[in-house]
């Protein structure tokens, strides 16, 4: 195990009703103008908007409204909140919303802090902000686990790059699987798949023995699979629903990453694409990773021979560790297939083959803990994931 520091800045309030027994606790603590950011429409539709509302009156605050973040949040969204923000002197912000809400006001939040452009702070200068807005997030959508970490992917327009930038923690986070229960079924599917592979992707990791972060990741993976196999059955099973929810907190609160480094390689990929299709992003995931596993395999064989065996509970007898290996990634496949995700882009929509170049051009990939994949190997991966 490498050496670690672990502390956490965000408090969270999980389950029933959590906002109206919370938010006004909460809400005292904050200055009087509140800037509340969500999506389209979601949370006026589900009655979720007028609740926070009433909570944020009751409380005396004043309300600026910020509507309209999109499903794979842009650039100049953040820079338009961020103004908005500086403008009406906001004091703090409550994200409503699935990961691209909290992932904006991430960033909103620490640009409207700071005098110099974030993106190029971080990609030029690599100097990370200190200093931020306060937050504090509720989630709509579950399965990117946003409103436990400080990481926001950001498509920035103009570069036609869908990149990680570090922004502010939610200083605390309301997980009531209530409110999630009017997202549509595909979205739910993908959400959950995401989370499977937040854990997939750190298991991958480094170092290669098998650490108490790897066993506490099996036990998230299986959890994942048993609960959206429960919902195959009734996507309205809110005992799974919100198993899925705190799995989906779980796989990016760092806790799996504990002693490890990550390998993200699926996700690079997958951000890239959305940069050049806005694809949604549980769904590429879902078409990338078995592809990607595939050629891999080899060079991550103990650990993906050990993922057959933990997670998807193949029996090793008569197998070799190679042919254990490809089996479990023959069972993602399947499970793929099995919860109605799409295995091909085209299935997903996509027409256009020409980003496929575009995207193994810009791709940015990290090291990877398994192998270090070239811009040849990435396009042959896209390709077959056509
Ligand atoms: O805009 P509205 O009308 O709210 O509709 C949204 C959106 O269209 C809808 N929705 C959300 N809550 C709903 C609802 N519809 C009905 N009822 C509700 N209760 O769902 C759609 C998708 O929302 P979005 O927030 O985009 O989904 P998700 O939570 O999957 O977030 C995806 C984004 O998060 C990033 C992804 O790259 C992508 O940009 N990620 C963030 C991570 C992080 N910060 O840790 C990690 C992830 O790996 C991921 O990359
Ligand atoms: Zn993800």
């Amino acid at each position: 195990m490498k050496d670690f520091i672990y502390s956490y800045p965000t408090k969270v309030y999980f389950g029933d009703k959590a906002a109206a027994k919370m938010l006004p606790a909460e809400l005292a603590k904050t200055g009087k103008t509140v800037m509340l950011a969500y999506g389209k429409n979601s949370i006026k539709k589900s009655g979720v908007y007028d609740e926070i509302c009433g909570y944020l009156k009751e409380a005396g605050k004043e309300i600026v409204d910020f509507p309209g973040i999109m499903p794979n949040p842009t650039y100049k969204k953040v820079q338009e909140g961020a103004a908005l923000a500086k403008e009406k002197n906001v004091d703090f912000i409550l994200a409503v919303g699935g990961g691209s809400v909290i992932d904006c006001c991430k960033i909103i939040a620490a640009q409207a802090a700071a005098e110099k452009d974030i993106w190029e702070m971080e990609f030029k200068d690599h100097v990370y902000p200190t200093e931020f807005l306060p937050m504090g997030a509720i989630v709509t959508a579950s399965g990117t686990g946003a409103e436990m970490n400080n990481g926001a992917v950001i498509t920035n327009e103009d570069t036609k790059e869908k990149a990680g930038v570090l922004g502010a923690y939610a200083e605390f986070a309301v997980l009531d699987v209530a409110y999630t229960m009017s997202l549509p079924p595909r979205q739910v599917i993908s959400g959950a798949f995401d989370t499977l592979s937040h854990s997939m992707e750190t298991y991958l990791g480094s170092p290669r023995e098998v650490t108490l972060s790897d066993e506490i990741a099996e036990a998230v993976m299986r959890n994942v699979i048993r609960n959206i196999r429960l919902l195959l059955k009734d996507i309205n099973d809110k005992e799974a629903r919100t198993e899925l929810m705190w799995a989906s907190a779980m796989a990016e609160n760092g806790i799996l990453k504990i002693g490890k480094v990550t390998d993200f390689q699926a996700h690079q990929i997958e951000h890239q694409l959305g940069a050049y299709t806005d694809c949604n992003h549980g769904q590429g995931l879902a078409v990338i990773h078995p592809v990607l596993y595939r050629h891999i395999c080899k060079d991550g064989v103990r650990q993906f021979a050990r993922m057959a065996q933990m997670v998807w509970e193949i029996s090793p007898e008569g197998k070799s560790e190679e042919e254990l290996a490809e089996a479990g990634i023959e069972a993602l496949a399947e499970f793929v297939k099995e919860i109605g995700l799409p295995s091909t882009f085209r299935d997903m929509g996509i027409t256009d083959k020409s980003v496929l170049k575009k995207v193994a051009d810009t791709c940015n990939l990290t090291a990877g803990c398994c192998k270090k994949l070239s811009r040849e190997e990435v396009l042959e991966i896209l390709e077959e994931c056509w």
